[in-house]
């Protein structure tokens, strides 16, 4: 350890005068998604409660983010912590390969009552990207495990992100994330993102891919909404489009519900807008209500009985260590009674409705999208729309200031706020907002 590190003082930003915490954090922890040779120093969270999270000083932010889009129902919710506590006492983890427990075998059945009807298996992991990962697997390897060998080819949104992993950055939008990697990412086949005016081009794009159906084996999509691609948004007759042709001609459909699911969009799933279903959903951040690190891939009856064999080598082999973590799926099931109720299925309903009357009252903004819990403007700037457009910083520090935790993607400012945030928090930040936006 070297303990002459030169702390990036001056680039610290005013607000944050370093705690020793943040020194120590300084020292030995390398963050994720972070530029440590500009980024200012990372603030200590000692406490959660609610929509609120509270710094080393005292100072109270709301998590207008969910703590990148994981927490559902706020932080430390006192039923999760109990049910998780009363789980740690009986059983707190077990090898997942020829034992099971009663947690991951009620979620498993609890979801199944809640996801399309088609979902028959579900089979967990660990966070979203290996839901993905699972996903993708599951589908390459029924076609193999079936002797079809010819198709192996993936289909995936323009735009797109799946996740970190190597597997997932394939799939995901090509960009400065993964610019390193490139030579390792297997080659993907990408679809224009049916945006308003952009759905007959996505269409016809994806009926000429089919003439060659035979080669490829699935087809990946975040349905109605673009996460990481900048809250970008389109509409399920689309969608609903694009995968019965996949459907029709022999391509497993994959539903990334990562971000969308729990009742983000407004339904418990954004795939619950559309009547033909995906054939494979991964399901991952609020399904734990952001408590703990759990992932889930679902399949259908078909795609599973193409793994049931005499020959072992028709298995599915993935498995993580901490798969299907007991004290995981309980706090899954606590996150299930509560988002389930009709306290929260009313207050999605009024976050929906406060964010639709910021909308109509800024007309004046012409590039305000809302979906279900999630608010997106998108500010127009010389830069342009990109990740590394530079008002994301003096967003990013105008917001921590007034005690709102945002995170815009680039130019892209977005609410994705924990079900239980007042009306008075949002009124604040919305105000927050219009300040912001007449400033720039
Ligand atoms: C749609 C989508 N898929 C996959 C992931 C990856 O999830 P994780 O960060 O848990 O690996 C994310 C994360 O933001 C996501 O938004």
């Amino acid at each position: 350890m070297n303990d002459q590190i030169e702390y990036p003082v001056e680039n610290t930003a005013s607000y944050i005068q370093p705690s020793s915490l943040s020194q120590r954090d300084a020292k030995v922890v390398w963050h994720p998604f972070t530029q440590h040779e500009t980024a200012p120093f990372s603030i200590p969270i000692i406490r959660g409660e609610g929509a609120y999270l509270y710094d080393d000083k005292g100072k109270k932010y709301i998590d207008a983010i969910a703590s990148w889009w994981v927490n559902l129902h706020g932080h430390s919710h006192p039923y999760i912590a109990q049910k998780v506590a009363e789980q740690f006492s009986k059983l707190e983890q077990v090898i997942f390969a020829g034992f099971t427990h009663e947690p991951a075998v009620r979620l498993a059945e609890r979801l199944l009552e809640i996801l399309p009807k088609n979902q028959a298996k579900i089979f967990y992991s660990d966070n979203g990207s290996t839901a993905v990962e699972v996903a993708l697997k599951m589908a390459i390897q029924y076609f193999h495990n079936q002797g079809f060998t010819k198709k192996r080819k993936i289909i995936a949104l323009e735009n797109g992100y799946h996740g970190d992993t190597f597997g997932t950055m394939a799939v995901g939008a090509k960009s400065a994330f993964n610019a390193p990697f490139e030579d390792f990412l297997y080659e993907t086949i990408y679809l224009p993102v049916p945006t308003k005016g952009h759905e007959m081009e996505s269409l016809e794009t994806m009926k000429n891919l089919m003439q060659n159906a035979d080669e490829i084996a699935c087809f990946i999509f975040e349905p109605l909404i673009q996460g990481a691609g900048g809250m970008v948004m389109y509409e399920p007759e689309i969608l609903e489009e694009l995968i019965q042709l996949a459907k029709e001609n022999g391509v497993l459909t994959i539903a990334d519900e990562i971000m969308t699911g729990f009742g983000r969009t407004g339904k418990l799933f954004a795939t619950d807008y559309i009547q033909t279903k995906p054939d494979i959903i991964c399901l991952s951040k609020g399904l734990t209500g952001g408590a703990m690190a759990l992932g889930v891939t679902s399949c259908t009856q078909e795609i599973y009985e193409a793994f049931l064999s005499k020959d072992r080598k028709k298995t599915l082999f993935h498995s993580h260590s901490f798969t299907a973590n007991p004290l995981a799926c309980t706090a899954g099931l606590a996150s299930l009674d509560l988002l389930l109720s009709k306290e929260t299925s009313d207050k999605i309903l009024k976050i929906n409705q406060l964010h639709n009357d910021f909308k109509n009252k800024n007309v004046n903004y012409p590039n305000v999208q809302v979906k279900g819990t999630i608010l997106a403007i998108e500010i127009q700037t010389a830069e342009g729309t990109s990740y590394f457009n530079t008002i994301r910083d003096v967003a990013y520090q105008f917001f921590i200031e007034k005690g709102i935790i945002i995170r815009p993607l680039g130019n892209v400012i977005y609410l994705l706020p924990p079900y239980c945030i007042s009306e008075e928090d949002l009124g604040y930040i919305y105000g927050c907002i219009e300040e912001f936006l007449e400033e720039i």
